[in-house]
């Protein structure tokens, strides 16, 4: 199965991709936390990228799309993917559409979590995540047990520089602009299904799975 996990910046992707993704057995493919991790080890990927997700502009979509082809061809995606954070361009769709067509596959399902903008920048500016493993806590909403302390591995909690309030308003401007017609796009195929991403993350984590269940399941007769 090949699920594309759209939503503005703060809509809820990271924190549910990683649950999602164990519970239906398939890759957790997130492009920032690929980028953040090609800078933080100093790869020349991560040099390039790393004036882009700083300001919080798009990396360009050659470069990419050519680290998302490379990540499909990797032995745990075989089983499928959830994409987070990718596509988020037209150019980066058809090219997704050309990779899998390749290999015989395509989308099957693209959730889209809907969250209201002024709850998007409270989201991102109350976020704190864990230097070992990214996992995802909310200064409000998702408090971590001990401030500043990964409640699963006990790593210090750091908040993202993307998340500072001018930066968030740019990338919600540019998700708006740019990803916007890849809404459209897979709306038009029929694959997309609208999840209300203002309910708790339990609730969240429901819907998008039935989501999930409703595309692989066949249809019982009555
Ligand atoms: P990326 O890392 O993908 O960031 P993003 O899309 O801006 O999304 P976020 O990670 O900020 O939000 P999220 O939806 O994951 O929310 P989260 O679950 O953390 O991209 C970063 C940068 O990399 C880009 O700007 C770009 O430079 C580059 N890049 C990446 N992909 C690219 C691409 N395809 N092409 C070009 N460039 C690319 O949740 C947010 C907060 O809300 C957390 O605190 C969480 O605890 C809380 N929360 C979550 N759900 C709920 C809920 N239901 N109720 C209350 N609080 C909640
Ligand atoms: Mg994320």
């Amino acid at each position: 199965m090949i699920v594309v996990l759209l939503g503005a910046p703060g809509s809820g992707k990271g924190t549910q991709g990683g649950p999602l993704s164990a519970k239906f057995g398939l890759a957790h493919v997130a492009t920032g936390d690929m980028f953040r991790e090609h800078i933080k080890t100093g790869t020349e990927l991560g040099q390039l990228a790393q004036s882009y997700l700083n300001s919080g502009a798009l990396v360009p979509d050659e470069v990419t799309v050519r680290m998302v082809r490379e990540r499909l061809q990797r032995p745990d995606a075989t089983n499928g993917v959830i994409l987070d954070g990718f596509p988020r361009t037209l150019p980066q769709a058809t090219a997704l559409d050309e990779a899998l067509n390749d290999e015989g596959k395509q989308v099957d399902v693209v959730p889209c979590v809907s969250v209201s903008t002024d709850e998007l920048l409270r989201r991102l500016g109350g976020r704190w995540i864990c230097r070992a493993s990214g996992h995802t806590y909310h200064i409000d909403s998702n408090p971590p047990k001990t401030a500043g302390v990964c409640d699963v591995d006990g790593s210090e909690l750091y908040q993202r520089e993307d998340d500072s309030i001018d930066v968030a308003r740019k990338r919600l401007g540019i998700y708006f602009e740019q990803t916007g017609p890849v809404v459209d796009y897979y709306r038009g195929r029929g694959a997309l299904v609208e999840v209300n991403g203002e309910q708790s993350i339990d609730e969240v984590f429901r819907d998008l799975a039935e989501a999930l269940k409703a595309r692989t399941e066949p249809t019982r007769a009555v």
